[in-house]
């Protein structure tokens, strides 16, 4: 793997316009060529063109995401001035200023550009520290390029400084300080794309242990990785069905961050592993089968989400849970009539060894809230039937707490991370029903995401959230995730949830003020 990727470094240059030095300036404006006199007349002063005629000629129109690249002339502080469009103001929201710095990040970086100076005071609206991290999100975000699996050498160039032009020296600590966090968050949805991405050769469940062990030993949290051993000894009856199929050992991943206080609110975030879902004797149509790879999508996402709780210190108590193995059918492998006695004192027949990920984060689940937890939430691409419900920007939501529910919602739209509640009705509970066992680890096509759901709420008794993750973290047919929010990837894994999750973790804190006793409180609400 020899694909090119550069650190991005973080700077700020205080000062006016007139006396800014860079190679390429990104400045926002809006629809109709609306940015500020000041800055029009400052740019004008400081080059051979006049923005101002261009803004007259349309030639500078501020529609959203269009761009108009000028070059200020030869020997000039400033190279050349990006135009970057936000839209109408009616209609401006943070998440633009995220697609239009990755937007203008690329395009520079396309025109060989290797240095990105931003006019913090043409994203007019925010308070600068805000956009200065909105920017550097989209900007790191954007900048992401997938391993390409080849001996050849990567000889595009890569964009590796973002700076910052802030008016005066006060405003340089506090930029400088919210760039920093929001480079924290994005690199960690970075490291859950990359995750997500790797083939399931690469990324087995022992990787996948390796690597979460890795950043567990690097911010001082609780690790173990228990291997088919100690989930026999366990008895973890799910996971051990699900992995028999397969060469690869299945792996329990559990990293605890002791983030809060001892009276702090406590959390687990379980996401599933299946590090390649064939379908089991239940086989895939072999079709696409491939992205099956991504079907730890969840799992990245807790990993990535872990790292990024410990860099931005968040104070709260967060176990991250991952169970982990292959779904595939050899000839141990789980069968359609098995009967599988669970981790918890419940016994499921296997009607199709394709609903997998249930039966594996049902033994997590019921295992994370043995851990006195205040809540949890899993995170999984969990059925097919979520994506045709809610298509590929949208995931779905099935909660036992109105409260909680509310939250995660909301912690997910600060950055365009939408999801939408669907519903546990008990009515659905006949369609894991069977005559047989306690439930049948499917109930068929209709409301598959649904039923899914209230399969995995047998397996809890405290407040929880599930995230049905399987349209969102992939872009690969339609490219509509892209073309709404560009710092997402063309194709492949988008790194959904880290930042909801993260943000999450952060809201939790605030609500609580840090006391589990009054997050017991909201959680009745
Ligand atoms: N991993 C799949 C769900 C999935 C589908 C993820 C498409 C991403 C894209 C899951 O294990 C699965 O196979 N679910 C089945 C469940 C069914 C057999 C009840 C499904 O949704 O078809
Ligand atoms: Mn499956
Ligand atoms: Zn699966």
């Amino acid at each position: 793997m020899k694909t090119k990727r550069a650190d991005l470094r973080l700077s700020v240059q205080v000062g006016k316009l007139d006396d800014a030095n860079a190679k390429a300036l990104v400045v926002g404006v809006f629809s109709g060529g609306d940015i500020s006199d000041a800055i029009v007349d400052a740019i004008d002063a400081i080059s051979n063109v006049s923005i101002r005629d261009m803004i007259a000629s349309k030639e500078i129109g501020g529609e959203f995401k269009e761009y108009t690249l000028v070059h200020l002339g030869t020997g000039k502080p400033v190279e050349r001035v990006i135009f970057m469009g936000l839209g109408r103001k009616s209609d401006y929201y943070l998440d633009k200023i995220r697609s239009v710095s990755a937007k203008a990040a690329r395009t520079l970086r396309k025109s060989r550009v290797t240095e990105m100076m931003v006019c913090l005071e043409s994203f007019t609206g925010f308070p600068m520290e805000i956009v200065a991290q909105a920017v550097t999100e989209g900007t790191e975000l954007g900048l992401f390029r997938q391993y390409k699996y080849s001996e050849r050498e990567d000889k595009r160039v890569a964009l590796d400084s973002l700076v910052f032009l802030v008016p005066d020296a006060e405003r340089e600590a506090p930029v400088l300080q919210a760039a920093r966090e929001g480079k924290t968050l994005a690199a960690a949805v970075n490291r859950c794309r990359d995750l997500a991405n790797l083939p399931g050769n690469v990324l087995t469940p022992s990787y996948l242990a390796e690597q979460a062990e890795k950043v567990a030993s690097s911010h001082g949290m609780d690790f173990e990785a228990w291997g088919r051993k100690e989930i026999e000894e366990k008895q973890m009856g799910g996971i051990l069905a699900v992995s028999r199929g397969s060469k690869q050992e299945p792996r329990f991943i559990i990293m605890k961050y002791h983030g809060g206080d001892s009276d702090g609110p406590v959390a687990a975030y379980v996401g599933k592993g299946i590090t390649f879902d064939s379908g089991g004797i239940s086989l895939k149509p072999a079709e696409r089968m491939g992205h099956m790879k991504y079907d730890m999508a969840g799992a990245a996402s807790v990993l990535a989400t872990m790292k990024a709780v410990a860099e931005l210190e968040i104070p709260i108590n967060l176990i991250g849970v991952i169970p982990t193995c292959e779904n595939l059918p050899d000839g141990g492998a789980y069968k359609p009539g098995d009967v599988v006695r669970m981790y918890a004192p419940k016994h499921v027949e296997v009607v199709n060894t394709d609903a997998e990920g249930r039966l594996l984060l049902a033994d997590a689940l019921y295992w994370a809230c043995e851990q006195d937890v205040d809540f949890v939430v899993d995170i999984a691409t969990l059925t097919g039937g979520c994506v045709i419900a809610l298509g590929t920007m949208v995931a779905g939501v099935m909660s036992n707490n109105d409260w909680l529910c509310r939250q995660i919602i909301e912690s997910g739209i600060t950055h365009e991370e939408k999801m939408w509640r669907l519903p546990l009705f008990p009515e659905y509970r006949i369609q894991v029903r069977t005559p047989v066992a306690d439930l049948a680890n499917s109930g068929g096509r209709p409301a598959s995401a649904s039923t899914a759901a209230l399969f995995l709420q047998e397996f809890v008794d405290r407040p929880w959230v599930h995230v049905d993750i399987a349209g969102t973290a992939w872009i690969e047919e339609d490219n509509s995730q892209y073309f709404h929010q560009p710092y997402l990837p063309k194709r492949g894994a988008t790194g959904w949830g880290v930042r909801t999750l993260t943000v999450l973790a952060q809201e939790i804190v605030e609500a609580s003020g840090g006391k589990r006793a009054e997050l017991a409180e909201l959680l009745k609400l």
